[in-house]
């Protein structure tokens, strides 16, 4: 391994993030500047504002990467970023800073993706050992990503509809929560005694594909029956029935592809990875089944930019550099 220091960069959404790692392992610095109270007011993040708010602070940002990390521009080894998925404007905005730095200090660029960078999250506190499987769930993904070695994605199932994420802040957004509501029903739905009853969709024998949309209608369509009846909304039980059955399909998937691929460490990552009661039902699982549950800390799930380092890393590594030329691709694959 080698000792090269990384400045990173991750603008796909509404986080303007910088940051500095050393050998893929060491994170110098990590700053992470929220967009969400802009974004709140609009019940989601709105893509133009999104753009304008990371023009506004991606210098200020990199600055403060560098000097919270002691590092000077003249330190770097090179300069990564999230090419993609993403929205294309805020990928934009972090893909032509990262260019600049990179042609103005004449260093290697290294595209990254989004996804990769989630994943390789674990990377930064844990020891990966191939093949292994990760369940990567956020506001924007639901994806079961096989990885036979370093670097070779395989992507297994995936959300036909709604992200996991957006489901919760969908439901959470008819509790009237505000954005992003997951946490808010993730507390709500450990505080309830009583359960509400609600469908899994389990979708083929043999798919590990996800679907959420169809709950979340049901949800709404309980509030709805509620509301017109004139009965009470019985939040908290509803909240605990969407999160058993979210959590029920999405442990029940994993374990099975574990198995069936014979993975040694399964992988959570995503933002939904800070909800508790799917640590939880992950840990206990994997436990009984004798399976190595991996999950980064809070502030490496949910988006930053040390995980884009530590999945540059790899590259660097590898000698992958990726030219000046490179676009923005919002629909990105694996
Ligand atoms: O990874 P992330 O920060 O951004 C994306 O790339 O999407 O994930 C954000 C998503 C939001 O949908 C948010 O509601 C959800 O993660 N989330 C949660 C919890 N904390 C964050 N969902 C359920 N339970 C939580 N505790
Ligand atoms: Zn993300």
């Amino acid at each position: 391994t080698t000792n090269e220091l990384i400045l990173a960069v991750e603008t796909s959404c509404d986080e303007t993030a910088v940051a500095i790692v050393r050998g893929g392992k060491e994170i110098i610095s990590n700053i992470v500047s929220s967009q969400i109270d802009t974004h709140q007011r609009f019940g989601g993040v709105v893509p133009e504002i999104a753009s304008r708010k990371h023009v506004e602070s991606i210098t200020l940002i990199m600055e403060q990467a560098l000097r919270e990390a002691g590092a000077t521009f003249r330190d770097l080894s090179s300069v990564a970023v999230t090419q993609g998925p993403g929205l294309v404007g805020a990928l934009l905005v972090g893909i032509v800073a990262a260019k600049s730095l990179a042609m103005a200090l004449d260093l290697p660029l290294i595209g990254t993706h989004h996804i990769a960078g989630h994943i390789y999250a674990n990377q930064l506190v844990h020891e990966m050992e191939y093949p292994c499987l990760a369940l990567v769930a956020s506001g924007g993904h639901t994806e079961l990503v096989v990885l036979e070695s370093e670097g070779v994605f395989r992507i297994i199932g995936r959300t036909r509809d709604d992200a996991v994420g957006e489901a919760y802040d969908k439901v959470a957004r008819t509790l009237n929560f505000p954005y992003p509501g997951g946490p808010y029903i993730d507390r709500l739905a450990q505080q309830s005694e009583e359960e509400f009853q609600l469908p899994r969709a389990w979708l083929e024998p043999d798919s590990y594909d996800f679907s959420f949309s169809g709950l979340k209608s049901a949800v709404l369509a309980a509030i709805n029956s509620a509301k017109m009846k004139g009965e009470p909304l019985r939040e908290a039980a509803l909240a605990r029935g969407f999160q058993s059955s979210v959590i029920d399909v999405l442990v029940t998937k994993s374990l099975r592809a574990v198995r069936e691929v014979g993975a040694k460490q399964l992988l959570l990552c995503g933002g939904v990875a800070a909800n508790g009661g799917l640590r939880a039902a992950l840990t206990e699982r994997c436990k009984e089944e004798g399976i190595t549950l991996l999950i980064p800390p809070m502030k490496l799930c949910t988006d930053n930019a040390a995980m884009i380092g530590a999945a540059a890393h790899l590259k660097w590594m590898r000698g992958e550099f990726t030219p000046l030329d490179m676009k923005a691709e919002p629909g990105l694959s694996l």
